[in-house]
C-alpha cells in the first residue's frame, strides 16, 4: 500500500488521525507505518464499532443451558471394548498418516512477562527443557511409533513469526524434519478508543494484536496450511495450546473417540476445581454444545448441583480440541464460510496521546480489543465428542509468573505427572509428610507415548532416594 491509497483509505474509514505524525518520520518509519495500516481488516472493524465498541452485546445467553454429555475418562462397565477399539483407531489413523498436529503459539503472554515466545519458556522439572522442545518430542516419538512423521503446525503471532522459526532452526527442530513442521502466522485486530478510533502505539505503529486463537482457522486456509494437510492426506488435526505442558500433543484414545463418534469437534474437559473457576464452561444451548465463558455463566448456574449434590455444570474447558479437516474447510471455504462471533476486551493499551505525541499507559482501560475464540466453532460443528480426563493427566497452564497457573505450579503438576506414571508401572517414590513427592522426577515424552518402553525403562531404575533428581528416557 503506498502512501496515498493509504491516506485515502484511512480518511474515507474516518480513521487519518493514523498520519497525525507522519511529517515527523523517517522514510523508514514511514514505510513501518504503511505495512501496518496495510494489515487493518477496515471492513470488519467499521461491522464491529457499533456493536463492540460504542455498545457491547450483550452477556446474556442466548437460550437455557443444559449441562453436556461427556464420555468418562475410563469406560463404564461393559464399554470396556469400545474404547480399547477407539485408542487402537487413534493409533492406526497416525500409522495411516491422518493426523496431525496444530499448536497456537501467536499469543503476547503478557501476564508472564517473558520476553521471548512462550514456547521457548523452559519448563521441564529436571531437564529444563522449554514448551516447543516437550512438544516436539511428543510428536517425534508418536510419529517414530506409527511409523510415519505426523506434520505439525504452528500458528504464531506477528511478534513470535521470525523469532520462533529461529529458534526452531537453531535446535534443528529438536529432531523433526523441517518438512514436517509448518509456521503460518496470525492476523491482527488494532486496538481503539471507545469512539472507535484505532491507537497509535508509537507515532509510526498502529497498536495491533493477535485476533486470538480462534484467528487459527483462518489463519490455517489463508496461509496454505489447510490446503497442505489434504495434501499430505490428513484428516484429524489435533489442537493444543502452546502454556499447557502436561498435553498429550497425540491422544491416540481422544482422536479415536472422536472418529469412531463421527465428529466434526470434539473437546477435552476436566472437572472444575471450584464452581467459578476462570475456565470455561461446557454446556448444550438450544440443542449446540458450546463453551460459556466464566464471566458469563450466571452465578445460580455455576453454584447448582444435580439430585446427587453434584456439580451440575462441572465440564471445565482446557482447550484441547480435535477437529476433522473436512470442518475446518467448511468453516473457512469460500461461500459457505462460517464466521466466528468477535469478542470485545476492554484493556489498558499503551498509545501515543494525539494532541501532545506522548505516549502514555493508563493504569485503567481506555480500549477495547477484538478476539476471536476457537471454541465458537463448536456450535457450528454438527456432531461434537467430549471427553472428561483428569486434570492431573492433561492440564497445568503456564499463564502467570507467578501464583496460580504459574510456572512454579505447572512444573508441580509435571512432576504428579511422572510419578503418578511411575507408581503405575509399581515403582514406588518417597513423599513427604504433606504426601508431595519427595523427589523431582521427569519423563522423556519419548516414554510417554509408548506404554511398554515406560515399563522396561521404570523397571531399570531400582530404588529412589528422598531428594533425588530422576529423568527417565
Ligand atoms: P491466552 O488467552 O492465555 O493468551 O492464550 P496469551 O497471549 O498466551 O497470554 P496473555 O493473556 O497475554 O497473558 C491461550 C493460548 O492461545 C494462544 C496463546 O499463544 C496460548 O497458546 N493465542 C492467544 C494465540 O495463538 N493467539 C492469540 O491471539 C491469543
Amino acid at each position: 500500500m503506498n502512501a496515498d491509497t493509504a491516506r485515502s483509505e484511512t480518511a474515507r474509514r474516518g480513521q487519518e488521525h493514523l498520519f497525525t505524525f507522519w511529517g515527523e518520520l523517517a522514510p523508514g518509519q514511514q514505510r513501518q507505518l504503511l505495512e501496518d495500516i496495510a494489515q487493518i481488516d477496515f471492513s470488519t472493524l467499521e461491522r464491529l464499532i457499533p456493536t463492540h465498541v460504542r455498545s457491547a452485546p450483550s452477556a446474556a445467553l442466548a437460550g437455557d443451558p443444559e449441562p453436556v454429555d461427556a464420555l468418562p475418562d475410563q469406560p463404564d462397565p461393559g464399554k470396556e471394548d469400545d474404547y480399547r477399539r477407539a485408542e487402537q483407531l487413534g493409533l492406526e489413523l497416525v500409522a495411516g498418516g491422518k493426523v496431525a498436529a496444530l499448536t497456537v503459539a501467536g499469543g503476547q503472554g503478557t501476564r508472564l512477562g517473558f520476553d521471548r515466545p512462550k514456547g521457548e519458556f523452559t519448563i521441564s522439572p529436571v531437564m529444563n527443557k522449554p514448551l516447543f522442545q516437550l512438544f516436539a518430542e511428543a510428536i517425534l516419538a508418536a510419529g517414530r511409533r506409527g511409523g510415519r512423521p505426523i506434520p505439525w503446525y504452528v500458528m504464531t503471532g506477528p511478534t513470535t513469526d521470525q523469532p520462533t522459526r529461529d529458534y526452531f532452526a537453531e535446535r534443528s527442530y529438536f529432531g523433526l524434519s523441517p518438512d514436517d513442521v509448518t509456521f503460518f502466522c496470525q492476523s491482527v485486530m488494532p486496538a481503539v478508543d471507545r469512539e472507535g478510533r484505532i491507537l497509535l502505539d508509537q507515532k509510526h505503529r498502529v497498536a495491533l494484536s493477535p485476533n486470538g486463537h480462534g484467528g487459527c482457522l483462518l489463519a490455517l486456509a489463508t496461509s496454505g496450511a489447510l490446503a497442505d494437510m489434504k495434501r499430505r492426506g490428513v484428516e484429524v488435526l489435533s489442537y493444543f495450546q502452546v502454556d499447557n505442558p502436561l498435553v498429550a500433543p497425540i491422544d491416540p484414545l481422544f482422536l479415536g473417540l472422536h472418529c469412531q463418534t463421527g465428529a466434526e469437534m470434539s473437546a477435552v474437559a476436566v472437572p472444575k476445581a471450584d464452581d467459578l473457576e476462570r475456565v470455561g464452561n461446557f454446556a448444550r444451548v438450544d440443542g449446540r454444545v458450546c463453551v460459556i465463558e466464566y464471566t458469563d455463566l450466571p452465578p445460580a448456574l455455576a453454584h447448582q448441583r444435580t439430585p446427587d449434590g453434584d456439580r451440575r455444570f462441572d465440564a471445565g474447558s482446557i482447550a484441547v480440541h480435535a477437529f476433522s479437516r473436512t470442518f475446518l474447510e467448511r468453516l473457512t471455504g469460500g461461500d459457505e464460510a462460517i464466521a466466528l462471533p468477535w469478542h470485545r476486551a476492554e484493556k489498558s493499551v499503551a498509545h501515543v496521546e494525539l494532541a501532545t505525541g506522548e505516549r502514555v499507559l493508563p493504569d485503567q482501560p481506555n480500549a477495547v480489543k477484538f478476539e476471536l475464540f476457537v471454541f465458537d466453532a463448536l456450535p457450528l460443528a454438527n456432531q461434537v465428542m467430549i471427553l472428561l480426563r483428569k486434570r492431573t493427566d492433561c492440564f497445568s497452564p503456564v499463564k502467570n509468573a507467578e501464583g496460580v497457573d504459574s510456572a512454579a505450579t505447572a512444573q508441580r503438576d509435571m512432576i504428579r505427572q511422572a510419578v503418578h506414571r511411575l507408581e503405575a508401572c509399581g515403582v514406588g517414590v518417597p513423599r513427604r509428610s504433606d504426601g508431595e513427592p519427595d523427589a523431582v522426577v521427569e519423563i522423556s515424552p519419548a516414554l510417554v507415548v509408548d506404554e511398554e518402553k515406560l515399563r522396561v525403562a521404570a523397571a531399570a531404575l531400582g530404588q529412589i532416594h528422598p531428594g533425588a533428581q530422576v529423568y527417565l528416557e
